[in-house]
């Protein structure tokens, strides 16, 4: 199809929180959330925004790429923690880079930078752009409970980018929708009109944790089988799996039911938790930085989340 990834990159906030420090905080401890969860640790940013983290994720995916700011035809970036409703992430990211290429950003939660990778592949495909900044960024520690421990143990900042190009690397894709606020539910800033009707809804996010785990294992196994298919490769060919890193569980049932072993799966959960729409790019960028991608491979990339939504595709590294 239309692009190639040129270059990766990643930021996480230095403010660790461990288990330990959360047990502090709710009752949970280190060994439930290992267990159920498999996170030991989550990045909070104490003071830099979505669009910061944005930005230091965009310069080193612009290293990588070996391809300066000024070459960008377009920045998309997936978010459901943008700092202001306007200006987007995205604009800032421009300003803070110095590209001059137009810049929006994309809301399908923990989807976001699949839907923006979709995004870019569509503007390359139409010959308007040559090289796009597609980035993933979330700050969902603004907006959790931090007294909800079947929220505040879940999440994580940070953000992750990749600059793609015209190319033949993107084989298939697919994108999945499913109107939803019941399962899934994110809060937006409320102001002070007087003529706004509250509602019942729950002024923080809200999550059905097993009907999230249900609708993600069978998402992940039907979306990779479809666009392998799509892509006309078998699953057995995938060298890689980068998929959303919301529960180590998830992964593994997804491993099970696609017969694909846990080892082509990266996982980093331990470290980061559920960074949003941040989660697969910054697993994508660590799998490049660590040197085992090689040239010609092929990765799944995978997320699910909020919207409810979910989304895939083949990439040849
Ligand atoms: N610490 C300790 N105990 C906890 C806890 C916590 N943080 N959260 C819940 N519990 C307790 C519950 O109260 C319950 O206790 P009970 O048996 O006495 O009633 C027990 O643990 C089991 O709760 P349950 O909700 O059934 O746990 P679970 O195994 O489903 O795990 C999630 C909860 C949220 C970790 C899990 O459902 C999950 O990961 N779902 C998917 C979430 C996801 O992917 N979200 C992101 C989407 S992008």
């Amino acid at each position: 199809m239309s692009i190639k990834v040129l270059g990766t990159g990643f930021y996480v906030p230095p403010r660790a929180v461990t288990n330990d420090e959360l047990s502090q905080m709710v009752d949970t401890s280190d060994e439930w959330i290992m267990q159920r969860v498999g996170i030991r640790e989550r990045r909070v940013s104490v003071d830099e925004t979505t669009a910061d983290m944005a930005t230091k994720a965009a310069k080193n995916a612009l290293v990588s790429a070996g391809i300066e700011a000024s070459e960008l035809d377009l920045i998309v970036v997936g978010t459901i923690s943008s700092d202001t409703a306007c200006p987007t992430v995205a604009g800032m990211v421009q300003r803070a880079i110095g590209a001059k290429c137009p810049a929006f950003d994309i809301s399908s939660a923990c989807s976001g930078f699949m839907f923006a990778l979709e995004t870019a592949a569509a503007y390359v495909a139409r010959g308007n752009v040559k090289n796009v900044l597609v980035i993933g960024a979330e700050r969902l520690s603004k907006l959790l409970d931090w007294k909800d421990r079947s929220t505040c143990i879940i999440f994580g900042d940070g953000a992750g980018a990749a600059v793609v190009t015209k190319g033949e690397g993107y084989l298939a894709s697919t994108m999945y929708t499913q109107g939803s606020d019941e399962v899934l539910f994110i809060p937006d800033v409320v102001g002070s009109s007087p003529f706004y009707e509250r509602t019942e809804k729950p002024r923080f996010v809200y999550m059905d944790g097993q009907e999230t785990f249900k609708f993600a294992v069978g998402r992940i196994a039907r979306d990779v089988k479809e666009v392998a298919q799509k892509a006309g490769i078998t699953l057995d060919r995938i060298n890689h799996v980068v998929t959303h890193q919301a529960n180590i569980r998830i992964i593994e049932f997804a491993s099970k039911k696609l017969k694909i072993p846990m080892e082509k799966f990266f996982v980093n959960i331990e470290k980061y938790g559920n960074t949003s729409a941040a989660s697969v790019p910054i697993a994508l960028a660590e799998l490049h930085a660590s040197g085992k991608l090689k040239r010609g491979d092929i990765v799944a990339l995978c997320a699910f989340g909020g919207g409810l939504s979910s989304a895939a595709c083949i990439i040849k590294w």
